[in-house]
């Protein structure tokens, strides 16, 4: 087991969670929004997020698998669950745990993009802004964390600690 330093308290999380949802609702006024969730880090961010948007939205979910090893992504993303429903002409908020070197969102809005949705917009919790290998343009973010391995609050490893109500890492 892991011996775990908070990064980011529960109440740091939920303040910042509070205002994007005050600036997607101001944003989306007067739309509709499909928030679409990449399982399985997004889960707990999209779910407290959700509760302070204040325009009418429609819950989604995708899984994708990376292939790669645990720490990086190839890029290359296979789907395992997809959306429910067709996106043409509407407005999709991706929301994420974390963008690393941004090859999984990239990959995964380009898929999105040939469904023609009328917006794309990225909503991410943690950026690890100078670990970017390529352009993906991310409309909202949380926190900027350094290179370091994170988890809690959706982020896993080896798949624990992801109910961990604040974001934490590893000291040990
Ligand atoms: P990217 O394609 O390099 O941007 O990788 C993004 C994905 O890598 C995230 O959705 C996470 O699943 C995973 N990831 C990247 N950094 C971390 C981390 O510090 N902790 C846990 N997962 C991470
Ligand atoms: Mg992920």
């Amino acid at each position: 087991m892991l011996k775990l330093e908070t990064l980011i308290s529960e109440q740091e999380l939920q303040k910042r969670i509070r205002e994007l949802g005050a600036q997607i609702t101001s944003d989306y006024e007067g739309q509709e929004i499909i928030v679409l969730c990449i399982l399985k880090g997004g889960v707990m961010f999209m779910t407290d997020l959700v509760k302070h948007i204040q325009v009418p939205i429609k819950m989604e979910f995708m899984v994708v698998s990376s292939y790669g090893d645990a720490y990086k992504s190839s890029g290359v993303v296979k789907i395992l669950k997809d959306l429910d429903e067709p996106i043409e002409g509407k407005n999709i908020l991706i929301v994420e745990d974390i963008i690393d070197s941004g090859r999984t969102l990239r990959y995964i809005k380009n898929i999105l993009k040939e469904r023609s949705p009328k917006s794309i917009s990225i909503c991410t919790l943690l950026d690890k802004v100078e670990q970017r290998e390529t352009t993906v343009s991310v409309q909202y973010s949380g926190f900027t964390v350094g290179d370091e391995f994170v988890i809690g609050y959706g982020l896993d490893y080896k798949q624990y600690y992801r109910n961990l109500p604040y974001i934490a890492v590893n000291k040990g």
